[in-house]
């Protein structure tokens, strides 16, 4: 990809394709000091207040700079390479790392160990491109004293705080609010699908784990939705179409969200799995698509609770799990309180937090 220059006209040419570019979009990214702050890179001005009639005067290449002259006298040398990174309509940086879909055979676990100096080293980049690699990643050796996790979760970005706190325990009590605080097994879920939005990496946090029992269980919901495509795809289009209804209620709170068990974006590619079979309230449909619908929910949750799927492994006191909650599905075998204590604390934390984090360690280190 170059620019060339014809006539007072800025183009890019791509080799097999050339086009103008408009000389607003090149206007907009005037970066003398009196139009950019060198820090922020934020604009001193405000483009939607200018004339729309930009036009280039006079325009030039040299030492891979592009200085115009603008109709409006303004005058601006535009680093080439910076213009040919804003070509890109996505966001490079995440999109580029590869997304690995695995099964129950997938056996090599990358684990990282937690150290003093983590969270601005070459290592957390590394953790984060793993996490973006599987969905999950676990850290050794975390400290557990005063609510560690909290500090991890912010020392990535910051903690997503919901109405359970900033943090949550996890470990069997009387008289229960969720399954999750008894010692019962817990099927193959995504965590609070009646947010909006849902919250997008759950870190859990192993305090204590004398139990028998009481492995930790993963399911990619990137294969499982995949090979659905693949087997069934009126099930797999089903089951992106209809919006159910998710729902939690206690005594502070209803939360609500209508939403479909497998999103995908704008380019019909996987975003997000829900699946909660306790919350789910399906809406009223045709009994022919209800029909299909409960077939193609009972399917998939059938994928979801084989054991083609499943992954088990056994959290030690400071191992933390980190896992995408839009692309994976956790879950816990059973365990006897009788044999010992199993204690995890978990908390919540958004994309912007490991896509902030991976693009500040990318410049850092100049990958
Ligand atoms: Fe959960």
């Amino acid at each position: 990809m170059k620019i060339e220059l014809i006539e007072n006209k800025v183009f890019f040419n791509t080799g097999s394709l050339k086009k103008e570019i408009h000389p607003f979009w090149l206007r907009e990214r005037i970066n003398g000091d009196e139009y950019l702050d060198k820090k922020t890179q934020q604009r001193l001005f405000d483009p939607t207040t200018l004339n729309n009639n930009i036009s280039i005067k006079k325009a030039n290449i040299s030492n891979n700079l592009l200085e115009i002259d603008f109709n409006d006298g303004v005058n601006s040398k535009l680093d080439i390479e910076k213009l040919l990174q804003d070509f890109s309509s996505e966001d490079v940086v995440i999109n580029s790392i590869e997304k690995i879909k695995w099964n129950s055979t997938f056996k090599n676990i990358k684990k990282f160990e937690y150290k003093e100096t983590l969270f601005e080293s070459k290592e957390m980049y590394d953790l984060l491109v793993t996490f973006y690699n599987y969905g999950f990643v676990i850290i050794k050796n975390v400290p557990t004293e005063d609510n560690f996790i909290v500090k991890f979760a912010n020392s990535v970005g910051s903690v997503r705080r919901t109405n359970f706190g900033e943090y949550f325990d996890v470990k069997s009590k009387p008289d229960p609010n969720d399954l999750a605080y008894t010692s019962l097994a817990l099927a193959p879920h995504t965590d609070n699908p009646y947010r909006n939005p849902v919250p997008c990496i759950q870190l859990l946090h192993c305090i204590e784990n004398e139990v028998k029992g009481g492995f930790s269980t993963l399911v990619d919901g990137f294969t499982v939705t995949e090979d659905l495509k693949k087997e069934n795809p009126d099930f797999y289009k089903i089951l992106t179409e209809v919006k159910v209804k998710f729902k939690f209620i206690d005594n502070e709170v209803i939360l609500e969200s209508w939403s479909s068990l497998i999103e995908l974006d704008n380019e019909k590619n996987f975003k997000q799995v829900r699946f909660s079979p306790r919350l789910d309230f399906v809406p009223i449909l045709d009994k022919k698509n209800l029909d299909l619908y409960y077939k193609a929910r009972k399917r998939i949750s059938e994928m979801y609770n084989s054991e083609k799927y499943r992954i088990e492994f056994k959290l030690s006191p400071k191992d933390l799990l980190m896992m995408d909650n839009y692309r994976l599905l956790h879950g816990r075998t059973s365990y006897e309180t009788k044999d010992g204590k199993r204690f995890l604390k978990g908390c919540y934390i958004d994309y912007d937090s490991t896509e902030g984090k991976i693009r500040h360690l990318k410049r850092k280190f100049n990958f």
